[in-house]
This record gives C-alpha cells, structure tokens and sequence, in this order.
C-alpha cells in the first residue's frame, strides 16, 4: 500500500489487517496516550474544504504515534492554489518537507491528482462527492467491534446518497465481504448513483431501494444515516426541499433490532434527534474514537512503522 486514494485500493485481507492494528491502538486513544512509533515523522494535513472532525482525528492519530503535524485547514486561500499551481506541483513540494499527507478537496479525483507529484504517501480524507475511505473504514471498524462481524448482515443507508462520499466509502468496502444486505433509502432525486447500485448487484449481493425509511428499521442490524450534503446543491431551495425529510427519533429507534447499530459520520443537522444519543445503540461518537484509532492504523501501515 502506497497511498490511500479510493476505496476500491484494499483488499479484504489489508481491510482486516487495518481493523486488527486499529484495535490494537484503541487502549491508546482511549487513555489518551502517546508512543513513539512515529518520532521524526511528519505529517501534512492540506485541507481544501472545511473539516473539524477528520483533519483533527488525522493530527491526533499522528500525535499519538509520536510523530509531528504541519496544517493547513484553507489550503485554497494559500499562494498555491491563488497563483494556480498545479496540485501535482503542491503534492511534490509538500513532499519534500512531510513524510506523509492528508488531504481533503471539493473536486473529485483532486487527491490522486496531488499523489501524483507526491514521493511520500497521500491518504484521501475526502473528495469531493466521490469518496471518503478513511471514514468508510472507520465505519467498518465500528461495525466489526460492535456487531462482532463484516459478514452477513443488513445495513440500511439513509438520505442523500447521491452525493454522500461517506455511502459511497462504505458500499466499495463493504462490498470485499460476503453476504451484506444493502437497503438503500432515499428520495428519488438524491438516490444512490447508479453505477454503485449495479456494481454491487453484478457482485452478486442483494440490493433494494426504498423512499419509506420507516419500513426497514425493523429489518436492519445497521442503520447508517447522512447528513442532506447542503454544499453540494445548486441552489438554497433543493436543499431546503429535501432537508429534514428524514429524521431518526427516539420513537421510531423502538421498531429498530434490539441490537441494531446507528452510525452517522457527523456533523449531524437535524437527521438524528438528540435524545436518541442516550440510546446505547447509537455509535457516533463512539466513531470518533475509532477514527483516530485507525487512522494510526493507517498512518503506521503507510509508514511502514
Ligand atoms: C463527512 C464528510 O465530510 O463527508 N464528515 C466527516 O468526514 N466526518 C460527512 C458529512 O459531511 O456529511
């Protein structure tokens, strides 16, 4: 593993590899300790877009291997991208100052671009619409802790799946294990893309789509729910139209599996009411804690640490 630009790049027995270091660092995180893995690493966070999560969770996870952060969370208002470098230009010279980056940006196929100049190695922490891997795993992550598995299961992902990077992440990987169930549920302007629909079906799972969120609690052991992607629209009114169409409340957690899992990526809007954080089966921050676990995990694998 070089860089970890899509997805689609691992494979079931690196995914696996990853989950099993991840868990290792966990006692880590969870004490908030640090190592010394990483000392005289650096990293490199070039952040297009905005972020509070992901671009602290990559700086932690690099911190708590000992290692040290150089950021930038307004890469586009620096003189690279107003004087119009190239990102293939920006990823060669970061490359010479940090021994590995992450890098988030609003246009898909950006971070692969930046990889190209880079000699050290580039992880995606999201672009565009496209993909958002490092989330996707920590997602998988929190699902094999919690429901003991990768196999065998349905997951139910809610709301604007046509432009969530997140579902995205979690079809391509989710789909390097055996036996998932995919309910797809969305309204039909921001259904999933077509082209993931039929290649999980070509793959041979099982895949249905639906508007009626309410129908499937009962059926799901994970409920995986978006956030309506405001910037991704064109206009304030589609996004108003299509904003708090669904929302998770404590009543409807009732008809959900006793041992169901809700995850989200955050930031949550209005999708997941609050008082349904008191519910054991909601994981979203305990999502946080996994990320920065790992993605130690990744930065270590990548560094060959
Ligand atoms: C997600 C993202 O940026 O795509 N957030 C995250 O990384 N935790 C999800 C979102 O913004 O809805």
């Amino acid at each position: 593993m070089n860089h970890l630009l899509s997805s689609q790049d691992l494979s079931h027995e690196q995914l696996l590899g990853l989950f099993d270091k991840a868990k290792s660092f966990l006692p880590t995180v969870k004490e908030k300790k640090m190592l010394k893995l990483a000392e005289g690493k650096i990293l490199a966070t070039l952040f297009y877009e905005p972020s509070t999560r992901t671009r602290f969770s990559f700086e932690t996870a690099m911190l708590r291997l000992g290692g040290k952060v150089i950021s930038n969370p307004q890469m586009e208002g620096t003189s690279s991208a107003t004087k119009g470098e190239s990102l293939y230009d920006t990823g060669k010279t970061v490359s010479e100052m940090a021994d590995i980056i992450a890098m988030r940006h609003s246009a898909m196929g950006s971070v692969a671009e930046l990889a190209q100049g880079s000699k050290v190695p580039v992880m995606n922490g999201g672009d565009g619409a496209g993909d958002h891997p490092t989330q996707g795993l920590l997602d998988l992550f929190t699902i094999r802790e919690n429901l003991g598995r990768l196999e065998n299961f349905t997951i139910a992902i809610i709301g604007d799946l046509k432009n969530s990077r997140v579902a995205h992440a979690q079809c391509a990987l989710l789909s390097k294990f055996e036996g998932v169930k995919f309910i797809f549920v969305a309204p039909a302007e921001l259904k999933m893309p077509k082209v993931i629909v039929d290649g999980l079906i070509n793959k041979g799972f099982s895949v249905s789509e639906t508007e009626d969120m309410a129908a499937v609690m009962e059926e799901a052991d994970v409920i995986s729910m978006t956030r309506v992607q405001k910037e991704r629209f064109e206009n304030e009114a589609d996004y108003l139209k299509h904003k708090g169409v669904y929302v998770i409340t404590v009543e409807l957690m009732k008809k959900a599996k006793k041992d169901a899992l809700l995850i989200h990526p955050l930031p949550r809007v209005d999708e997941i009411e609050v008082e349904v954080d008191a519910d054991p089966r909601a994981k979203y921050f305990e999502q946080v804690e996994n990320g920065v676990a790992l993605r130690m995990a990744l930065i270590a694998t990548l560094l060959k640490l």
